[in-house]
């Protein structure tokens, strides 16, 4: 009966690998965004870097623009518009002093990540998202969703650059 031993050893490592390229194939994860219902892509905080950008004013953070395989092409060859399944990714963190600073230049010069503020996404599907550009617009507070009414502003300030279909960062070489 050893063989079935193996048989059923072989089924679990086959479940396993199967669950693993559902993640790798980029399957979103929790709660749906109001309005564009839109879950978190899996594996998003290991995508490629578009450009950085700063806040300052109240909002004072630090931010990364990351997008998918994608995303990182067009932005990269400046095709516009973005073509259908390119999600562009905002990731942004409180922007701190290094303690370390001080000792490392003889003033509080260096700057760096705190800790994370919130994440959007643009999600391009041109039919399902035509009444907004073609972008699906989505905010996550911790995790979780934000409002409807946080995103209802979405739209409106982005189509400020339309001549760059609605995304104001330029890739960053
Ligand atoms: C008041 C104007 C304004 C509103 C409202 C706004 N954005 Fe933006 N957004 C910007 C600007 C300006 C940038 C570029 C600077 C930066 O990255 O911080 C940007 C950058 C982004 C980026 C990176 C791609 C790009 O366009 O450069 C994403 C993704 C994004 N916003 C998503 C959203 C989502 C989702 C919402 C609504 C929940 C939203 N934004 C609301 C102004 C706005």
């Amino acid at each position: 009966m050893k063989w079935l031993v193996y048989v059923r050893m072989s089924v679990a490592v086959l479940a396993g690998l199967v669950a693993c390229t559902a993640q790798v194939l980029g399957q979103a994860d929790g709660e749906a965004t109001p309005i564009f219902g839109i879950r978190i892509p899996a594996g998003y905080r290991d995508w490629k870097l578009i450009s950085v950008a700063h806040e300052a004013g109240k909002l004072n953070d630090l931010r990364a623009i990351l997008g998918n395989d994608i995303a990182v092409k067009a932005a990269r060859e400046g095709t516009l518009p973005y073509p259908d399944g390119a999600i562009v990714a905002r990731v942004a963190w409180t922007y701190e002093p290094l303690p370390e600073s001080k000792e490392a230049f003889g003033q509080p010069q260096s700057h760096v990540a705190g800790a994370p503020t919130n994440v959007q996404f643009m999600v391009k599907d041109s039919t399902k998202y035509a009444a907004t550009g073609g972008w699906g617009y989505a905010q996550f507070d911790a995790g979780k969703p934000a409002s409807e009414a946080v995103h209802n502003a979405c739209f409106a300030c982005h189509a400020i650059v339309k001549g760059r279909d609605f995304v104001f960062n330029r890739y960053a070489p």
